[in-house]
């Protein structure tokens, strides 16, 4: 059990590492607090919301979207919500995204924490404080940047986590070691999602090392000017692919930071590119994919980091060191057209 708190611009941050979800009760007052949750999450641990105010939402990325937000909302007013009610999300990505992003909009604003139940949740979409929804095919498109409160990890939530679920949240844990972590890289290659699964110990390490390494980097670039933008390697083609093609976040970023290698030869001369492929395929995640280039650069044109005709576009120089460069349209089209 470990306990941290991280400040940021205007708020800081409680981290409960290996906290039972029982001892939300010591963090929290419950009476004031409304558990939003999936339908999924609330199946395999009905038990752990007994007695609390609960609003379960659907699940899947097709529901981060306004309609929920209202239909939250709705059922906030019916439970007499007030300022000084929490919202705690518990769940996955969809979950802590529109929890977060319900909690900075109802009545100007609530306090919210989070108890993610993926490994993606727990590595990333719980950290950093952007929330928000999609519209159509963009991705978050319309949201917030504000922090939580708190987030506590139980991992008695990855029991009943499917595999593809563990494999996406990889996606990000490979994402990380490319930009920041080599050593981090290293352990990937000698380890497994087999060897992580079954050693418990061995992946609290493992995500509590992720969560902090991007908790850091959001503590030093809050609002994304520099360095936070690092954490997009492979979201530019990723988040165009996402909603397109129906692939979870995790295989779509795995393409995006495929592609993202081989645009790094060019422009920072990567040498590693196959070293990177290789890991991704050896932890489930694809890697090349036949898909419509320029329906695909049409969305990729609607990114929040392009500025006129040019990208902000995340690159490596070698394994665990990310880097951003400028790319005009034309010429990341005419790369992305030839690999
Ligand atoms: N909620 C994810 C982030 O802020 O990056």
């Amino acid at each position: 059990m470990k306990h941290f708190s991280f400040k940021f611009s205007s708020s800081s941050t409680d981290y409960f590492f290996a906290y039972s979800f029982s001892n939300l009760k010591k963090i929290v007052d419950l009476q004031n607090a409304v558990l939003i949750t999936d339908e999924n999450v609330f199946r395999h641990h009905e038990k752990r919301f007994k007695n609390r105010d609960v609003i379960v939402l659907k699940a899947g990325e097709e529901y981060k979207v306004q309609e929920t937000v209202d239909s939250v909302i709705e059922q906030l007013i019916e439970m007499e919500a007030d300022r000084k009610t929490i919202l705690i999300g518990v769940g996955g990505g969809v979950v802590t995204d529109i929890t977060g992003y319900v909690a900075s909009v109802f009545m100007r604003g609530l306090k919210f924490g989070f108890v993610p139940t993926t490994v993606l949740a727990m590595v990333d979409a719980s950290i950093g404080g952007k929330n928000g929804i999609d519209v159509g095919v963009y991705k978050n498109l319309v949201g917030t940047i504000r922090q939580p409160s708190f987030i506590l990890h139980d991992t008695v939530f990855l029991n009943s986590l499917p595999e593809t679920e563990w494999v996406n949240g990889f996606a990000e844990i490979i994402k990380h070691a490319c930009i920041k972590d080599a050593a981090m890289f290293q352990e990937l290659e000698k380890k497994s999602l087999k060897k992580y699964q079954v050693r418990k110990k061995s992946v609290c390490e493992l995500i509590q090392r992720n969560a902090i390494l991007k908790t850091k980097v959001v503590q030093r670039d809050e609002f994304e000017n520099g360095e936070r933008r690092l954490l997009n390697f492979g979201h530019t083609l990723g988040h165009a692919l996402e909603n397109q093609y129906e692939l979870s976040h995790g295989q779509a970023i795995s393409i995006g930071m495929a592609y993202a290698c081989h645009i790094s030869e060019r422009l920072t001369g990567f040498k590693d590119t196959a070293r990177v492929v290789h890991l991704l395929d050896k932890y489930g995640l694809p890697t090349y994919a036949s898909f419509d280039k320029q329906k695909v650069f049409d969305v990729l044109k609607m990114d929040k980091k392009r500025e006129r005709k040019e990208m902000n576009y995340v690159m490596l120089e070698k394994i665990g060191k990310g880097t951003v460069q400028k790319i005009s349209l034309k010429n990341l089209e005419q790369i992305i057209s030839g690999i």
